[in-house]
């Protein structure tokens, strides 16, 4: 079926968001409570033939591009697998990844052999005291050598990812900007987004105005980047900087109108928003847990119905989460 996938507001979706494992080696405060979340049984957990037989269909349906998340992503004994598995799937030109980088250094390479295309890596800290204390766990020497491995292997650029939480670290925003003097790395703000039990507060979120004005505030020479088609940031250079400081807004100014992202959680429901509830069991569907196993044409039709239903917005945007009192989903899940 070559119909793509489009939606009632004409968004067409080509990216697929596939969660690896609801684990995690890390316990963001954002993400997670200290002691873990629940996690689905292991038997719900897709497999590899289960993740790639989904990647074809979503192939089939003009997705072309494949993120792998988590969770961590790393702690799947078979991500190479699984990333040279996608690779070799006619329409997906490329798979990338987004990890918390604490085993890079080890396995990066092999991944790189298997075809990983690009690496995006969470960090939020860069004084160790203050990593630990967000991550719940020791790791900042082993992510920094990561993403320098990244950048070694040809990695351009190697995207990093800072979740900006108010009297945490909104005073290391120049120090990451520093980071991208002599790196060809792209250091994203991000927008602190409300998932439920992260105590999420609008006082902790610094909107992207705010960080903004505190790079330009030191770097009045700052200049503007050519806006990239679907990308969640808006990008900026210092001049004579070797990266680039990006912004992502996604409570003040949400990028929602052009969403071209679909999700699959680990447990394999698919998610047509990052907020919002799982839409169908595409797992349940494909192992016959309720009557015959679904065909390929069976799963099309599931992926389509439940993208007929996408919300032109997130729930979750600011202000509304407030006003609808919905609680946003489990982070961990869905990334
Ligand atoms: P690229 O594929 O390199 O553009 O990566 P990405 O920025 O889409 O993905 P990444 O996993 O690095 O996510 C970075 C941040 O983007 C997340 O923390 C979210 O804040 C935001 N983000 C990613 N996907 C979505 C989405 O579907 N909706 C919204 N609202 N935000 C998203
Ligand atoms: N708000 C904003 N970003 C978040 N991430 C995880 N939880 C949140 C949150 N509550 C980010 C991680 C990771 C990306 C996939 O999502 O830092 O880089
Ligand atoms: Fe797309 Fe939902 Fe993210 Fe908005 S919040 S950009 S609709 S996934």
């Amino acid at each position: 079926s070559s119909r793509p996938l489009v939606d009632l507001i004409g968004r067409r979706h080509n990216y697929l968001r596939i969660s690896l494992t609801e684990r995690c080696n890390l316990r963001c405060q954002y993400c997670m409570p200290a002691e873990g979340v629940a996690l689905s049984p292991r038997a719900a957990l897709l497999s590899t033939a289960e993740v790639l037989r989904l990647a074809r269909v979503f192939a089939s349906l003009g997705v072309d591009k494949v993120r792998l998340t988590g969770g961590e992503p790393t702690l799947r004994a078979d991500l190479a697998d699984i990333v040279r598995g996608l690779n070799e799937i006619e329409g997906i030109r490329s798979v990338s990844m987004t990890t918390n980088g604490l085993v890079l250094t080890r396995r990066l390479p092999a991944l790189q052999r298997a075809g990983l295309a690009a690496v995006n890596v969470s960090l939020d800290s860069l004084r160790p005291d203050r990593y630990e204390r967000m991550a719940r766990r020791p790791g900042l020497s082993r992510v920094l050598a990561g993403v320098d491995l990244a950048l070694q292997l040809g990695y351009r650029p190697v995207k990093i990812n800072t979740v900006l939480m108010r009297g945490f670290n909104d005073d290391e925003i120049l120090d990451f900007v520093e980071y991208t003097r002599d790196r060809e790395i792209e250091v994203r703000f991000i927008e602190f987004m409300p998932f439920s039990g992260n105590g999420w507060d609008d006082s902790r979120m610094v909107p992207q105005r705010e960080a903004l004005q505190a790079v330009r505030a030191r770097h009045a020479a700052l200049q503007p980047q050519p806006p990239r088609l679907h990308d969640t940031a808006t990008v900026w250079r210092v001049p004579g900087y070797a990266g680039s400081v990006g912004f992502i807004s996604s409570m003040t100014q949400n990028f929602c109108s052009s969403c071209n992202r679909l999700r699959i959680t680990a447990d394999g429901n698919l998610k047509v928003c990052l907020f919002g509830a799982a839409e169908v069991s595409l797992r349940a569907a494909l192992r016959g847990e309720a009557g015959a196993p679904a065909d390929d044409a069976a799963l099309r039709r599931l992926v389509r119905a439940a993208l007929q239903r996408k919300r032109p917005r997130h729930a979750g945007t600011y202000g509304q989460s407030r006003a609808h009192g919905q609680p946003p989903d489990d982070s961990h899940r869905r990334l």
